[in-house]
């Protein structure tokens, strides 16, 4: 009897898991797509009566960035990642210990995409509930190009702007035959563009022999949790000059007449940075002058190596 009267003292001291806070379902969504006008987090909890005085609720990103605080009967707070994007007002409940707890979110760009814990606490207990939240943003364009790297290879690079996350890609190439090949992914080049928001690229080789006229070259763009699909193709002619990129030398073995253009602009120069490869895509190389696009860049490649080679032989 008396060891029965212990525990029970026990109990009611801290509250155990039976009379403390606990948080019964902590709602984030999983992903929400960016400038979504608002998305609603929420944070359901019990507090024994004789505990609700002391109540705290708090939002933590990442565990450790506080970006919402709500102690009754004060008004709640956006702080930090969130300051200005919290709707302070809305109320998820009506029960006074309960109002503010969850957080309305207006303006949301990739930056918001993190861990989002809610912990409720009292004077004598605490709880902790943790959930990811995923804001994406479907790439602004999507571009697969080609050119011959050497006299057996052919590379084929797949470019995804301004997407968020950094999506994943996959290479292929279509044959006339109908047959489906994975182009293997050998490289990848990533730049961030600030908010979030990145230009990615990947590219692989296709070997130039064994790669028919009007085979398909194709990239799938797709972003981690989401059904986002983006896809893009350009049809292969394999009459393509020799093109590379290295230091000093860019050379070709069918040299073409001289577009007039400002093709230092747009040469690929030196490297592989994604610089250079931003100058190669750039914005003029879109829909059916994409080809056209493409051997005026690759002229200017041309260019620019015989302009240096001058240079040095002067
Ligand atoms: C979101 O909205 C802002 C402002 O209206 C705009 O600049 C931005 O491009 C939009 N982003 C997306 C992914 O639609
Ligand atoms: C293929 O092209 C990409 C994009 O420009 C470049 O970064 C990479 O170095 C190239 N790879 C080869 C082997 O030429």
């Amino acid at each position: 009897m008396m060891m029965f009267i212990q525990c029970l003292t026990l109990m009611l001291l801290y509250g155990g898991g039976v009379g403390g806070v606990t948080i019964t379902r902590l709602s984030v969504p999983r992903t929400v797509l960016a400038n979504t006008s608002s998305v609603t987090m929420d944070c359901v909890y019990t507090v024994p009566d004789q505990q609700r005085l002391g109540l705290v609720v708090k939002w933590y990103v990442d565990m450790v960035h506080l970006v919402y605080q709500w102690i009754p009967p004060q008004k709640p707070q956006a702080l930090g990642l969130l300051s200005d994007r919290v709707d302070t007002s809305y109320k998820a409940a009506r029960e006074w210990w309960a109002e503010y707890r969850a957080i309305r979110i207006t303006k949301l760009d990739p930056t918001l995409s993190g861990d989002y814990s809610c912990t409720v606490s009292t004077y004598e207990d605490e709880d902790t509930s943790t959930a990811p939240l995923l804001v994406w943003v479907p790439s602004s364009s999507v571009r697969v190009h080609y050119w011959r790297t050497s006299a057996t290879q052919v590379n084929v690079t797949c470019v995804a702007r301004n997407v968020a996350p950094r999506p994943d890609f996959t290479l292929y190439t279509l044959y006339p035959d109908r047959n489906r090949m994975d182009v293997g992914s050998v490289g990848r080049m990533e730049a961030s563009r600030g908010g979030g928001l990145w230009d990615v690229g990947e590219w692989g080789l296709i070997d130039w022999a064994r790669t028919p006229p009007d085979t398909v070259v194709g990239c799938i763009v797709t972003v981690q949790l989401t059904k986002y699909r983006d896809i893009h193709e350009t049809i292969y002619d394999p009459n393509l000059p020799i093109i590379t990129t290295t230091t000093t030398t860019t050379t070709t073995t069918t040299p073409r007449p001289r577009h007039s253009s400002n093709l230092a602009n747009n040469a690929p120069s030196t490297g592989a940075s994604l610089l250079d490869f931003s100058g190669l895509f750039g914005a003029a190389n879109r829909g059916s002058r994409r080809r056209a696009g493409w051997y005026l860049k690759s002229l200017s490649g041309l260019f620019l190596g015989l302009y240096h080679w001058r240079r040095g032989h002067l």
